[in-house]
């Protein structure tokens, strides 16, 4: 097997600042996605995926090619509009599991498999049934296989954290000569400890004799919330990517964050002197986008991306803020993207200059829907005085959701207050047909729900309904996410109105409309009763 060096990556980041960069490599699309509840359809994964590479994130890993025909698509069409960034798409040590990765990622203008078979003892004998012997057979075929089909490898060792060195050595030894250009250590179960982590970094590089041939990557898991330190640590013993996702989503408490590895460098450059390509002013949008579309909310005190990340509250924070902003502020809000709630436009503003915002807060949108959106953007100016960016944002994350959506909220009339039961009048439009219904409810949105279910029977559960006030104020937007569950499918619709219920109804329907594409993979069915 050659052994020349095949990774674009590393050979573009040497260009740019030699041994000091450090290769971002983001998997929300895949182990962000496994987090229960945090199902995204293709086209909201080509969304995140444009803007993650508009960020300047190095590895996008787009799916996992084999696992459903959602999963190949999204990877294949991510991989036919992504340039800039590797995409990537992970593949068990199986041959059928990495031809579908190299299938799907085949339009792809930069290309990586990543293949992973576990290497503890215990995730041998349990999980895989297999001797160490038959695991690094195994190795050593899914590699050779992947490097015959593409060009960039990377091989990880599941739970290699919990692994025994010497069999990890010898492992890792065989899939560099196999072909892997890139090493990846996981810590599967976030069991690992910031020096102990970096111990196993250093311990690999001083024992695997081509180690030199290869970037290490590392792969933390929060289980103990140490994601984020193990992978710095993991950085000085010598790791040059990290595994991470947006708002550190993820399998159970989730991936290292992206936007706290990124910044930690960025900030802490005097104990961590390395470099990421990361355009951090795209970080909020990203973790806006992100947590929309899964319905995860961002704990407001989280690091980076919460609502108070950059908020003071104290009296004596806020004089100290105002003297200097150094005092309280080790980082700028514009340095992540946070705009401070600009007051942007009014019900006077034109199309143009309307195209000209959104663009700014990186939308691009068609004529269509940009017609759609500013028709949107003057019905809101005639209720809300005030319009913000982030007005801006919600209307046109929820126009762009409803675009080509076979049902749709005509009209929505509800009676509530101090009565027994709330009466909601329905209005939707399915498949090109007006059809109205009525239903009473507990409340005002339990009896819109009950009005569209006449319209649109299903099974489904409601496993979420979360309400956020888009700014301040009681004529502030409300931004609902629903999430629907049917036979262990699961569908998340979000809908943005200064109309609690109107924006709920939204929410609702736009989960329906996700879960009728997913029913529709299986079975074609009728719409409306
Ligand atoms: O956590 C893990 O071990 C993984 C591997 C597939 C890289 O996600
Ligand atoms: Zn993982």
């Amino acid at each position: 097997m050659s052994a020349e060096p095949a990774n674009p990556v590393a050979a573009s980041a040497q260009t740019v600042a030699a041994e000091d960069r450090i290769i971002i490599f983001d998997t929300t699309l895949r182990d962000g996605e496994q987090s229960p509840g945090a199902s995204m359809t293709v086209a909201e994964k080509i969304r995140i995926a444009q803007v993650l590479e508009e960020m300047g994130i190095d590895v996008i890993e787009a799916g996992f090619a084999i696992a459903s025909p959602g999963d190949f698509q999204a990877v294949s069409e991510i991989a036919k509009k992504v340039k800039n960034s590797v995409v990537c798409s992970l593949a068990r040590a199986h041959r059928a599991d990495i031809e579908r990765a190299a299938e799907a990622l085949e339009p792809a203008a930069r290309k990586r498999i990543h293949t992973f078979i576990a290497t503890s003892p215990l995730h041998m004998r349990a999980k895989l049934q297999m001797t160490p012997e038959q695991v690094h057979q195994a190795v050593i075929d899914s590699v050779s296989l992947a490097r015959r089909l593409c060009d960039d490898v990377e091989w990880s060792c599941e739970d290699g954290s919990r692994s025994e060195h010497d069999f990890l050595c010898q492992c890792i030894e065989s899939a560099i000569d196999a072909g892997a250009r890139t090493i990846n250590i996981p810590d599967t179960v976030g069991y690992a400890y910031p020096e102990e982590f970096a111990d196993l970094i250093r311990m690999i590089k001083n024992r695997v004799p081509n180690i030199d041939q290869a970037i290490i990557s590392v792969h933390c898991h929060n289980d103990l919330g140490l994601a984020v330190a193990n992978s710095l640590r993991a950085v000085e013993a010598g790791a040059r990517q990290i595994e991470c996702t947006v708002n550190g989503i993820g399998e159970r408490a989730g991936n290292a964050a992206m936007e706290e590895i990124v910044m930690a460098i960025r900030t802490r450059h005097d104990l961590l002197p390395y470099h990421t390509g990361i355009v951090t002013q795209h970080i909020t949008r990203a973790s806006r986008l992100v947590s929309a579309v899964t319905g995860f909310a961002v704990q407001n005190n989280k690091a980076i991306v919460g609502a108070n990340a950059f908020a003071h509250e104290a009296g004596i924070h806020q004089d100290g803020m105002l003297k200097d902003a150094g005092t309280y502020e080790i980082m700028r809000p514009e340095d992540v993207g946070l705009v401070r709630s600009n007051l942007v436009m009014g019900k006077h503003s034109g199309r143009h200059a309307f195209r000209k915002k959104l663009a700014e807060l990186g939308y691009e949108l068609g004529d269509n829907a940009l017609a759609e959106a500013f028709a949107r953007f003057k019905a809101l100016a005639d209720k809300k005085k005030e319009i913000f960016d982030e007005d801006l944002i919600a209307l046109v994350d929820d126009e762009i959701q409803t675009i080509d959506q076979r049902i749709k909220v005509l009209d929505l009339d509800v009676h509530c207050g101090a009565r027994p039961k709330s009466l909601a009048r329905v209005v939707l439009e399915i498949d090109g047909a007006e059809r109205a219904a009525e239903a009473e409810g507990s409340g005002p949105v339990d009896a819109t729900f009950n009005a569209i279910q006449k319209l649109v029977p299903h099974t489904a559960t409601l496993s979420l309904f979360q309400i956020h006030a888009v700014t301040e104020g009681t004529d502030a937007q409300a931004e609902v996410t629903v999430r629907l569950e049917e036979n262990g499918k699961t569908v998340n619709g979000q809908g943005a109105e200064t109309d609690t219920i109107l924006a709920s109804a939204r929410a609702y329907v736009t989960a329906l409309n996700k879960l009728l594409v997913k029913r529709e993979r299986t079975a074609p069915a009728a719409l409306s009763a």
